[in-house]
């Protein structure tokens, strides 16, 4: 049977900056609607590959593969385009709009020109706005500005803004930082709907959060990959336990 080509391929990835190598000879490969968890210590590069995925930075060797394209030199723009999303480490939304405001901007942004003067669109984006506030449990706050959620529910309006966008590939920079552990695990929840629609690379530190929710992992160790596989094999990985004995 032929295998199914993988939606990401990154192949023998490298990024200095000045003398540090900051990625090194890296390789991950992501099947479509599956969801790949990116672990390892502080510094381990894990922001970096997500942006060298996203375009924010060029490698200095290898490529990158996206749904059939070389996109190693493609800009940020060109990949968003095509569907590949990243939502950083800090929050980005505009604390002076409010929660529906922000979502509708994330979608005109995302729709072309002429779909936006041609279409009906103002109906069909509501409706679209409003089934995205309802999955991220943000109706009742619809019309409060952005900048007065509590922290964790400004991270799921980001989350929300990605996703009605309908990426194929979404990167998540630490998505549950700076949450409770209630709010990790609802957000948890939120995420494992869109498996179906979408595919989700997740930057996270904590193991036990990872793991309930990712197919697979990647596991970072000073921009080298120290293993990669199902949950259950990082979870029985004898290195993967010394890094993170030693020095998580
Ligand atoms: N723009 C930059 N210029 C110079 N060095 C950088 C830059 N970005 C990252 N680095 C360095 O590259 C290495 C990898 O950083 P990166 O942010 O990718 O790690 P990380 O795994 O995301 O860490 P954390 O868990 O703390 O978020 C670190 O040594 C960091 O100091
Ligand atoms: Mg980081």
């Amino acid at each position: 049977m032929k295998k199914k080509m993988p939606l990401l391929e990154v192949n023998q990835v490298s990024k200095y900056f000045g003398v540090l190598k900051a990625l090194d000879s890296v390789d991950i490969s992501v099947q479509e609607n599956t969801f790949h968890g990116l672990i390892g210590p502080n510094g381990s590069g894990k922001s970096t590959l997500l942006k060298a995925i996203a375009g924010e930075h060029y490698p200095d060797q290898g490529n990158i593969n996206f749904n059939g394209n070389d996109i190693t030199k493609h800009s940020p723009e060109l990949r968003a385009q095509n569907g590949l999303n990243l939502k950083f480490q800090i929050t980005a939304i505009f604390p002076e709009l409010s929660v529906y405001d922000n979502i509708l901007l994330s979608l005109q942004s995302s729709e072309s020109f002429w779909k936006l003067v041609l279409s009906k669109s103002r109906a069909s984006f509501h409706d679209r706005i409003m089934d995205t506030l309802a999955r991220f449990k943000l109706v009742d706050r619809a019309s409060s500005l952005a900048g007065e959620l509590s922290h964790g529910l400004q991270q799921w309006l980001e989350i929300a803004m990605a996703v009605i966008r309908k990426p194929k590939l979404l990167l998540l920079d630490e998505p549950t930082g700076g949450m409770s552990p209630e709010e990790r695990r609802a957000t948890g929840e939120l995420l494992l709907p869109i498996k179906k629609e979408c595919t989700l690379i997740i930057v996270e530190h904590d193991l036990e959060w990872i793991k309930d929710i990712c197919d697979n992992l990647t596991v970072l160790d000073q921009g080298k990959v120290l293993d990669d596989g199902t949950v259950k094999h990082i979870e029985a990985s004898q290195s993967v336990k010394e890094v993170y004995t030693s020095r998580v």
